[in-house]
């Protein structure tokens, strides 16, 4: 049984509930702007961290939504204050938003630290803001619940569905290749993102949402409702409800974050055919909680637990099809028998408990583990000399025949030399060809942008060629697809082997037994390290130096050194 704390030990009572002079201050100020002592006192405060912007269109809404958050926190007695912190919008920010996901887990640690702040109610969706928020709220421990922006309506073009992401590659490429005109294109442009929302393929977003719920941090089945569907602002004002309990019970994300939770939300993230930067995030989000976590765990789930959602990129469906089949609870009692129902939740009650009596309503977008989507796992962890630290694939959303290949490269230093060459006409590259860009890790991109799936060479695109063997340190976008190995550990940028990599070189990659390798001897590596002279930094001041000197490489999960150590940080001192 919980002991309820009592007003006195709330932790905004040293801000309002003493007797001096800077308690009179603060509340001085809280009357200036109408409050009374009906309003705050004794009361948990509940900051509202909210990644709304006027430029982050997956989280329009969410500056209506806090409002139905804040209606939930007053009817239990709570009083609400909202936090903005940035935004992350994945589309408009450069060079990519990785670059600012421990910018925003550090703003949400100290927003919630340096104010008179006694739970959370943590706002986001789009990308980075779910585990940037995720991790601040962590290193925080402050009670916290998550409340996920939801997946945007279907896209619609011709009659036809439209993906985000997913489907502009795929016409993109069919433009390339002539088959659609610029008439065709520009119609897709207006209907592939039809309302407010995330992403509604299983793309970063909606794989964080589904692993935040799996992991406990969310309402049941919140991580799967629509953006535009009016259980959206139900389910935001019933989190306002909820974090004010979990205030008194002091219901703390240490209480709820296990080595099991974690299992839980890999089975689920496989079981979704998610995308692989989930395994970044969920690496950091671990290390925050002081749990141990190596790619290898992701390897070993994915062997165990095949694809259930058909959903694009890996499947059929969107996001929106997902929800009226049930949503994540009906996927979780497909996966029941391989789950730890014990653990637990934000609801103070266990994940068995917030998912019994759920069901699957369209048996062709939620698969029963009998019948898989797909048998490939959602990802794939290779070694080898290529790749000592590891790398990522995602097998089930790429061409079999290039699970077992081996080919000659076409290797590129950057990014910008790569997409002028992949265009000419008379570039020397076959479908066996296995194109390699470097410099596009953690500090090489810099922020690791997803630049992961390599545009097909134009040639071959108009041959035909859909899919081909793709090799970087960058990361790719959830909503991406085709055979993409990315996250090479370490990076080229600081001297991994990758860096060595010379066009005409062979390498041979083996999904099936996890390996990867350059086949060039160990002298002649050897002989080309020491001739190889590392890049000067991307950022000579400003954060972007900040980000250079503590960046972790990708299988540490991308956190910075001085962020991941455990250890109690003093309350601020009020004088
Ligand atoms: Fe925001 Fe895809 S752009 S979720």
């Amino acid at each position: 049984m919980t002991t309820r704390k009592r007003p006195q030990e709330l932790r905004s009572h040293r801000w309002f509930g003493v007797s001096d002079l800077r308690a009179f201050g603060h509340r001085s100020r809280l009357r200036q702007r109408g409050y009374d002592d009906a309003d705050f006192s004794g009361k948990p405060v509940i900051g509202i961290i909210n990644t709304w912007s006027d430029i982050n269109f997956c989280h329009t809404h969410l500056r209506d939504r806090a409002e139905d958050v804040k209606r939930g926190v007053l009817q239990a007695g709570g009083f609400p204050t909202e936090l903005p912190a940035m935004s992350l919008s994945e589309p408009f920010v450069k060079p990519s938003t990785m670059l600012y996901r421990n910018l925003l887990a550090m703003e949400a640690e100290e927003l919630l630290r340096s104010h008179p702040i006694d739970g959370a109610v943590l706002m986001g969706g789009c990308d980075k803001t779910t585990p940037g928020l995720i991790m601040g709220a962590i290193s925080m421990g402050l009670p916290s619940i998550y409340v996920p922006a939801g997946p945007m309506l279907r896209g619609n073009w011709h009659g036809q569905v439209l993906g985000s992401g997913s489907d502009a590659w795929k016409y993109w490429d069919e433009k390339r290749a002539g088959r659609i005109t610029e008439q065709d294109w520009q119609e897709i442009e207006s209907g592939i993102a039809r309302s407010f929302g995330t992403c509604m393929v299983m793309g970063t977003a909606a794989t964080m949402m589904a692993i935040a719920e799996a992991l406990g941090l969310t309402l049941p089945g919140a991580s799967s409702i629509p953006a535009a569907d009016a259980g959206h602002p139900r389910m935001c004002a019933a989190a306002g409800r909820r974090i004010v309990d979990m205030v008194w019970d002091d219901l703390v994300p240490q209480k709820i974050l296990t080595s099991a939770a974690l299992d839980n939300a890999i089975r689920v993230h496989m079981a979704m055919g998610g995308s692989t930067n989930a395994i970044i995030h969920v690496v950091a989000m671990a290390r925050r909680a002081g749990i141990k976590l190596g790619m290898n765990r992701f390897d070993e789930i994915s062997r165990e637990i095949p694809v259930l959602a058909n959903v694009r990129p890996s499947g059929q469906f969107l996001m929106e099809d997902f929800f009226y089949a049930g949503g994540l609870r009906a996927l979780m009692v497909q996966l029941k028998s391989l789950l730890e129902l014990s653990c637990l939740t934000v609801t103070g009650r266990s994940i068995g408990e917030n998912i019994a009596g759920a069901e699957v309503y369209k048996r062709e977008v939620i698969h029963p583990l009998s019948d898989p989507v797909s048998r490939e796992g959602a990802t794939a962890v290779l070694t080898g000399n290529l790749a000592p630290r590891g790398c990522v694939m995602k097998p089930s959303a790429a061409d079999k025949r290039l699970l077992r290949h081996r080919g000659k490269v076409i290797a590129f230093e950057d990014y910008n030399h790569m997409a002028l060459e992949v265009e000419r006409d008379d570039l020397d590259v076959t479908p066996d060809h296995i194109v390699v860009l470097k410099n596009g890790g953690p500090k090489g991109g810099p922020g690791m942008p997803e630049w992961g799936m390599l545009p097909i060479p134009k040639k071959l695109v108009k041959q035909g060629v859909r899919d081909m063997l793709r090799i970087s340190d960058a990361r790719m976008s959830g909503t991406s697809y085709g055979a993409c190995i990315l996250h090479v550990a370490p990076e080229s940028f600081v001297g991994g082997p990758l860096a060595f990599v010379k066009t005409g070189d062979e390498i041979e990659v083996d999904v099936p037994t996890r390996r990867i390798h350059l086949h060039v001897a160990d002298e002649e590596i050897a002989r080309r390290r020491a001739a190889w002279k590392q890049p000067a930094p991307r950022y000579p001041r400003g954060y972007g130096a900040l980000y250079s000197q503590h960046i972790g490489q990708a299988d540490e999960g991308c956190d910075f050194d001085f962020l991941a150590p455990l250890g109690p940080i003093p309350e601020p001192e009020i004088h």
